[in-house]
């Protein structure tokens, strides 16, 4: 059995992991392709989580790079395609919801070979979100769906998905989590910061609804400052973050010495670094999907800052709750002043999803 699977983005990328390990348990009966579409290329966007975590080099990079969705999407196709020829993979298995999980997909199902989704079902019912559209597109084309919880499922089953390609294995981002939380713990990244364990927030915010509009992402700034002022804050930017932060005429924000040090805007970090911060905050503010389920698992108090969500699972058993611009100093005085609550990890988010999924598509083939 061959089997070519893909990643792109950074979110991918701790989804692939666990999946290509699982793989080697198989090594005489499957051979494994790994292809990088490039859709991520900085070295800490992509590189430095493939050395972190020990994924092995892909054996393919389709060096793609960034451009507008369509001509990113194209261009991921017109190179994929060669290599699903060339390779004549029984499966071609994509990972989360970026253009590269969407592009790797239309190519292989129009080539005949099947699609194995992991990550299947999520929505958002955003179609303004260019997620939801390739969560749409992929869903509708895969055949067989490995879901992350029962309302994944649920969500599919009303799209009119034949139940028997529904299978719920589990959250693989969280097997990832599970086997490198004491490395990362081991980083005390807060403490390289001059931070202490539950006395800052962590953020990230990269979405095009958050950080491409200047008015939006000027009343974000606003707000930050003004919790900077309460509680120290670590927010690692994104590069469109960073890019639009100075494109709208505010990169001396960005100098620490004019902040006091009450933000402390760094690169894009490390998992470990990220998995470390995640923990030892107080409180999470993002718009990111993992940080989302990460923070459900660790018991984190996280705010999103979205209109919605497509893991709903992590409001109604885990730590999330969705905010606003308007809401969100309640909101942080809430969580920064209240008492802890309890909080559960959602069923098979447990570590052993990569086996669940490995074993089926070994069973299907
Ligand atoms: C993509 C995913 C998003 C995911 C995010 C995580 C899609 C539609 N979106 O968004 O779901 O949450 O990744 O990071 O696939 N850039 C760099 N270096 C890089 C990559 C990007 O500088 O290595 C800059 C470029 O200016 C680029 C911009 O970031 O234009 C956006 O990159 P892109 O891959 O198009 O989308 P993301 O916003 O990263």
């Amino acid at each position: 059995m061959k089997i070519i699977s893909v990643v792109g983005a950074r979110p991918n990328f701790m989804k692939i992991g666990p999946f290509s390990e699982e793989l080697l348990q198989y090594r005489e009966q499957v051979e494994h392709i790994l292809v990088h579409t490039g859709q991520h290329y900085d070295q800490n966007m992509s590189e430095d989580f493939f050395n972190s975590l020990k994924i092995r080099e892909p054996d393919i990079n389709l060096n793609v790079g960034s451009e507008s969705h369509a001509q990113q999407t194209a261009q991921i196709m017109q190179c994929f395609e060669p290599v699903c020829i060339e390779h004549k993979p029984d499966w071609v298995v994509v990972v989360g919801d970026v253009n590269s999980t969407l592009a790797c997909t239309l190519v292989a199902v129009k080539l005949g070979i099947k699609v194995a989704h992991i990550e299947a079902g999520l929505r958002s019912f955003d179609r303004s979100m260019p997620e939801e559209i390739n969560r749409l597109v992929t869903d509708a084309l895969a055949d067989l769906l490995f879901t992350p919880s029962v309302d994944a499922g649920d969500n599919l089953l009303k799209e009119g998905v034949a139940p028997e390609k529904i299978h719920l294995v589990g959250n693989i981002m969280i097997d990832t989590l599970v086997s490198n939380l004491d490395q990362a713990l081991d980083r005390l990244t807060h403490k390289s910061l001059g931070l202490k364990e539950k006395e800052f927030v962590y953020i990230t915010l990269h979405r095009p609804n958050n950080v491409d509009n200047r008015d939006s992402l000027y009343a974000i700034l606003k707000q930050l400052k003004r919790l900077s002022e309460a509680i120290p804050i670590v927010f690692p930017l994104h590069p469109r973050t960073r890019h639009r932060i100075k494109e709208f005429g505010w990169g001396k924000l960005l100098d620490s010495s004019s902040n006091k040090q009450k933000i402390f805007f760094t690169e894009p970090i490390s998992y470990y670094d990220s998995i470390c911060l995640a923990a030892n905050s107080k409180l999470v503010i993002t718009d990111s999907g993992g940080l989302q389920e990460e923070t459900t698992y660790l018991g984190v108090p996280c705010l999103t800052l979205r209109p919605n969500t497509e893991r709903p699972i992590t409001i109604s058993q885990g730590t999330n709750k969705l905010t606003d611009i308007e809401s969100i100093e309640a909101d942080i005085h809430t969580i920064l002043n209240g008492r802890p609550f309890k909080t559960e990890v959602p069923p098979l988010w447990d570590g052993h999803t990569a086996k669940r999924i490995v074993k089926k598509l070994i069973e299907v083939t």
